[in-house]
């Protein structure tokens, strides 16, 4: 069996990412994370030293955003995390991301014969029509532990309780606010990885993939 769309939702540091890349290369299927999009337009807009609550500028700034901003270097860095979610509040910078989602939903690149696509809105928004839709959650205490172990493997000197504070204000951004907030789609398949190693979740996800096929 191959999905056509997979949609894979949930906060940060739930597992999203190692599992869009597994279930990409187990079923040969496109990925993209749409987290990105949105980091590099926040990325670009504190690069540019503008303000990311400027709902014009950071429309302007999605529906301009470039190939080359989503290399930027800096696009996993705390402070473009927040500007991320900030800008991810405006319902105008969705819309001029949404068609670009679409797009590679449907004609997936590479010839690839399907995608994953992972996020917060994929299965209620980008793709309400996934033949698979994923919510992977976990506690915040599991989400922070993995996050700030991310951090000191990366080189980093980070503060436990200002890990655990900065992902809090953001799942507080991205599940509050009134367009697209971060929610379980319909019949999502929705797991908890707080006690889960990264195997065990692949190995339910496939499971649960292959009993719906
Ligand atoms: O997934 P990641 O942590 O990279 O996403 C960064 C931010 O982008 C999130 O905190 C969220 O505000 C926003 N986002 C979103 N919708 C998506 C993907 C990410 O609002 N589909």
């Amino acid at each position: 069996v191959r999905p056509q769309v997979i949609a894979l939702d949930g906060p940060s540091a739930a597992g999203k990412g190692t599992l869009a890349r597994r279930l990409a290369s187990h079923y040969d299927l496109a990925h993209l994370d749409t987290g990105s999009l949105y980091r590099a337009v926040g990325r670009r807009i504190l690069r540019e030293g503008r303000d990311p609550k400027d709902a014009t500028y950071a429309a302007e700034t999605a529906a301009n955003l470039q190939p080359v901003d989503l290399k930027d270097p800096e696009l996993r860095s705390e402070a473009t995390s927040q500007a991320a979610s900030i800008v991810a509040a405006i319902p105008a910078v969705r819309a001029n991301l949404l068609a670009w989602q679409r797009e590679f939903a449907k004609a997936p690149p590479d010839g690839k014969q399907g995608v994953v696509l992972d996020g917060r809105d994929i299965g209620t928004v980008i793709c309400p029509d996934a033949d698979v839709k994923l919510f992977v959650t976990a506690s915040p205490e599991a989400r922070a532990e993995r996050r700030f172990q991310e951090l000191q493997a990366a080189g980093a000197n980070p503060i436990r309780r200002a890990v655990l504070d900065e992902m809090a204000s953001r799942d507080r951004r991205d599940s509050e606010r009134a367009t697209a907030p971060l929610l379980p789609a319909d019949g999502a398949f929705v797991l908890d990885t707080s006690d889960l190693d990264a195997d065990a979740v692949f190995d339910r996800v496939v499971a649960f993939i292959e009993s719906k096929t």
